[in-house]
């Protein structure tokens, strides 16, 4: 495994593989790597001849009141995890390569931000299209790899890939969970011993939700207050949204009906967990 953290490095290496004829599937992620990141890389190993990973805690998609410097960081540990996967490539570049400069030029996402996650993270998606744009256009990968546990963000990718005409596949990967139902996340570690019971409420919930649907129920605002009243009731955390669209344009819809999204974000004292599930109704 070669590990590099410059772009001069990085096109160095993609040239070689390139010019060996290697298909290449891309994991991109802001590294303190768990299970779930370890599936991507799986699902990539098999599919791909190289596979490459890039570990950037990308400051362009952190609000000024978010967590961008306690957002945890363990190099050593991603490097042997990596290692593990089976990872050809790491891609690490510190911020002052990515962002030399204050960017003069970003992507602005327009559609499916309005909901969900984008309600409360303004510029959010932006930040994760612009630092994308640059990764697809440097590992110029023939596969990306992205965990439905963001499914806004798959859903927001997908039309980035499409609108931007990158000819990169986008593999949709399902969320990965702990044994008792919470979905892995970086800032899992954030959550007090009595948050981390109390947030497993949170998938639980959504199972619920599945069930009410599968007996019969169709209207929203049912499944919505279900969801709501769990969470309340189990957690002591604030709950930023519980939202029902479909999926993955993430418009409104009033009756449950083709694929949708239930989604949910809690906050907590230091840490906002976000979850979801989709459903063919
Ligand atoms: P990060 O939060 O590190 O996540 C990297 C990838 O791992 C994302 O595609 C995410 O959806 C996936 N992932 C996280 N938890 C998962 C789980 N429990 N099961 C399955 N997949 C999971 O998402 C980002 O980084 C950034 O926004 C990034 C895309 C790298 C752009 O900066």
């Amino acid at each position: 495994m070669n590990i590099v953290s410059t772009i001069q490095e990085l096109r160095k290496e993609i040239r070689s593989f390139k010019q060996g004829n290697l298909t290449i599937g891309f994991v991109p992620t802001m590294g303190y790597l768990h299970e779930g990141h370890l599936k991507l890389l799986e699902e990539a190993r098999k599919e791909n001849d190289i596979v490459v990973l890039s570990i950037f805690v990308n400051p362009l998609q952190f609000g000024p009141n978010e967590d961008f410097d306690s957002y945890p960081r363990n190099a050593e540990r991603d490097q042997k995890l990596a290692e593990q996967a089976g990872v050809d490539l790491i891609f690490t570049p510190p911020v002052t390569e990515m962002y030399p400069d204050e960017p003069a030029y970003t992507v602005i996402v327009k559609k499916r931000i309005d909901v969900l996650c984008g309600r409360s993270r303004k510029g959010h998606f932006d930040g994760v299209a612009t630092v994308l744009t640059k990764l697809f256009n440097m590992v110029q990968p023939d596969k990306a790899y992205f965990g439905m546990k963001d499914a806004q963000q798959v859903a927001v990718i997908d039309g980035l890939i499409s609108e931007f005409n990158f000819p990169i596949h986008l593999v949709a990967v399902p969320t990965i969970r702990e044994e008792d139902g919470l979905a892995k996340s970086s800032r899992n570690v954030n959550l007090n011993d009595r948050e981390r019971i109390e947030a497993t409420a949170l998938y639980k919930s959504l199972c619920e939700a599945k069930e009410l649907i599968l007996k019969g129920e169709r209207s929203k605002q049912k499944v919505i207050e279900l969801v709501t009243s769990i969470i309340s009731t189990n957690t002591s955390g604030k709950i930023d949204y519980v939202e029902i669209l479909n999926y993955p344009k993430l418009e409104e819809i009033e009756v449950l009906h083709g694929n949708i999204i239930i989604a949910v974000a809690v906050k907590f004292t230091n840490a906002r967990l976000i979850d979801n599930i989709t459903i063919e109704v």
